[in-house]
């Protein structure tokens, strides 16, 4: 079963308490995303695999410890998940980023993909998959299941809230992709909205309706 991180670091979840409140607006819903973006990327990128570089300080040489930045993806499900790679890129500047794009075919209710663009060689890179709400899982588990075809490394789910019928979703389906969350609400309404939630994360983000 994969396992879910919960990232409970203080600052993340009172950030998160602000973005929540119905009368966040646009600009600072947007601001908190990228600064929570930024702390749960650091919380993420914890077991990142460290090489031996050679360097010189002005004393002398020495064997200093690097992460290959580049290796990382970061794979954002459109369009809500691009708004955690500012926040994200902060901490790995050098990450690659790729996109999916996918929409609910309303009599099948699977999901479909319109758009889909990586980066090359993604057999020797880690994944992080991004999109701020965990509701169904359907869409995470599309992706996950579409990148899993190109064989990556490893590949890591992260969200801001997850629903417990999302995250049984992808224990189901993945079980070997790890969710890290900053919040596990009580449950999916009728409409497929995230309970208590904040409302739809693409349209808070974005300023649409
Ligand atoms: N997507 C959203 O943006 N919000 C939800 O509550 C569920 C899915």
């Amino acid at each position: 079963m994969s396992q879910v991180h919960l990232i409970d670091h203080p600052l993340v979840q009172h950030k998160l308490t602000l973005m929540r409140r119905k009368e966040a607006s646009t600009n600072s819903f947007r601001r908190m995303l990228g600064e929570l973006s930024t702390l749960m990327a650091y919380e993420i990128t914890r077991d990142m695999p460290l090489q031996d570089v050679e360097i010189e300080t002005p004393m002398e040489t020495m064997i200093g410890k690097a992460i290959d930045g580049k290796k990382l993806v970061l794979v954002s499900i459109l369009r809500a998940g691009n708004g955690f790679l500012d926040g994200m890129l902060n901490v790995v500047p050098g990450a690659r980023i790729g996109h999916i794009g996918l929409y609910r075919d309303p009599k099948t209710l699977q999901p479909v993909e319109y758009y889909f663009k990586m980066p090359a060689e993604m057999e020797e890179r880690d994944i992080i998959v991004v999109d701020p709400m965990l509701a169904t899982g359907n869409s995470a588990a599309a992706a996950v299941e579409r990148l899993k075809q190109l064989k990556p490394k490893s590949i890591k789910f992260m969200c801001l809230l997850a629903a417990p019928e999302g995250i049984a979703t992808m224990q189901k389906a993945h079980p070997d992709v790890p969710i890290y969350t900053a919040a596990i609400d009580r449950e999916l309404n009728d409409h497929g909205y995230i309970l208590p939630g904040l409302g739809d994360a693409g349209d808070r983000i974005f300023g649409t309706k």
